[in-house]
């Protein structure tokens, strides 16, 4: 091996250390994959867990004003008893602009969409390592996964003549910016984001 190919073999290994983000954090993708897992079942539990009984006592007309109240509560409240983690959901067609996505999220947001124009596989899931910050409580990195539309979704995101005309009016009423109407079931509607920060022992 001649002295040029030393050097270039060099640079190489630097950039490919560079290309590492997770390598001087002490959380791995292991770690943050399963404190995600965690959280994004916590959501869809909780979120299925009160939607199912209050569609089924009331329809969606009761439900609706719940599910504004419960989405955010419900995220925080999971986000509150998992130290270091913090929940969302987002989405690139968002009902409530509170949940408009990040420039992270919309790059994520391509990934999984290009995945379903390409007929590829949609991934389960999706890890992103943040830029390197001084504060040693911020979040190293986010995890995603797909939400995807059922049936029951359809009472409150399906196209404008399926949803009622009374749940309608209250989404226009509470949403006047509404873009999360028109989906089928088995469309991918968005994603739950869980921003991952090291726990205190790390
Ligand atoms: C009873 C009506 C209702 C049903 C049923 C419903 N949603 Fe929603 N959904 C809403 C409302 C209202 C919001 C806005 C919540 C807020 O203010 O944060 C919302 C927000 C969301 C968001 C956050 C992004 C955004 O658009 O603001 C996602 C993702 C979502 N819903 C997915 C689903 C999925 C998946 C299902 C089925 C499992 C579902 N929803 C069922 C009413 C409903």
């Amino acid at each position: 091996m001649n002295y040029r190919s030393v050097i270039s073999l060099f640079a190489l290994s630097v950039l490919l250390s560079a290309c590492q983000p997770a390598q001087d954090t002490k959380l791995d993708e292991k770690e943050i994959k399963q404190r995600g897992q965690k959280a994004a079942t916590a959501l869809k539990v909780g979120l299925l867990g009160q939607l199912q009984p209050a569609m089924k006592a009331g329809g969606p007309v009761a439900a609706l004003p719940m599910c504004k109240v419960a989405g955010p509560a419900l995220t925080t409240a999971a986000s509150d008893s998992m130290p270091g983690i913090s929940i969302r959901r987002t989405s690139d067609r968002v009902r409530n602009p509170d949940n408009a996505p990040d420039a992270l999220d919309r790059k994520v947001l391509e990934i999984f969409q290009s995945a379903k124009g390409n007929k590829a596989e949609l991934p389960t899931e999706h890890v992103e390592w943040l830029p390197k910050s001084k504060d040693s409580k911020a979040p190293v990195a986010r995890y995603y996964q797909p939400l995807m539309i059922k049936e029951l979704c359809l009472n409150c995101h399906g196209a404008k003549d399926q949803i009622k005309p009374e749940v309608l009016a209250l989404i226009q009423k509470l949403y006047p910016d509404d873009q999360a109407t028109g989906y089928q079931a088995g469309d991918f509607r968005g994603l739950i984001r869980v921003d991952i920060a090291p726990l205190a022992s790390q």
